[in-house]
């Protein structure tokens, strides 16, 4: 008996539902850009080396060209789309303008969407590989320019705009992010304990 190659699926993306056929080799890149005509999530490499395709998945960055279409289903997937608030930019979006975080623009989805996990992940207490104390007790460590270039540093910049970029996911950081938006990461303490210790 031939086995299938397609399935029909339905994705949720920034809060609406896709229901698609797809074949079982597709990924979440190329079903966001080529299927639903969501181009705002940039293909760069489409090997998961440069950051470009980075969505939140269940409020989780990941790169899109490495996900399956098939796998992604049941998952809440939020695009560069879906981060404002109708007319209100995200705060993160906000900084990025602010502060010239961009050139060209190419890169800069996903270093938005990287930047709202990033956040989130700082703030549930997650540690990175510069981070001094890494003990559960010690709390998140003050998330200093070096904290946030490792914590970005899957999102490449061809242009260069790091310097910029850095400044606004510290202004974004510290300008409170509103969490309450789609785009939040929605970590628990509980899951972020979990990865801590894992
Ligand atoms: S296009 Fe996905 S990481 Fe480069
Ligand atoms: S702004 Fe051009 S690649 Fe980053």
């Amino acid at each position: 008996m031939a086995l299938s190659t397609s399935s029909v699926i339905t994705l949720k993306i920034n809060g609406e539902k896709y229901t698609l056929p797809v074949d079982h080799r597709t990924t979440l890149l190329d079903a966001l850009r080529e299927r639903l005509d969501l181009t705002g999530t940039k293909k760069g490499c489409d090997q998961g080396q440069c950051g470009a395709c980075t969505v939140l998945l269940d409020g989780r960055r990941t790169v899109a060209c490495l996900q399956l279409a098939v796998a992604a289903e049941g998952r809440e997937i939020t695009t560069v789309e879906g981060v404002a608030d109708g007319e209100q930019l995200h705060p993160v979006q906000q900084a990025f303008l602010d502060l010239d975080g961009y050139q060209c623009g190419y890169c800069t989805p996903g270093q938005i969407c990287s930047a709202i996990g990033v956040i989130q992940e700082h703030a549930a207490g997650w540690p990175s590989a510069v981070t001094d104390d890494i003990r559960p007790e010690a709390g998140p460590p003050p998330l200093t320019a070096d904290e946030i270039r490792e914590r970005m540093s899957g999102n490449l910049c061809r242009c260069g705009a790091y310097v910029s970029i850095v400044e606004a996911v510290a202004r974004a950081a510290e300008a409170g992010t509103d969490t309450s938006t789609a785009a939040a990461a929605r970590i628990s303490p509980e899951a972020a304990a979990e990865e801590a210790v894992a």
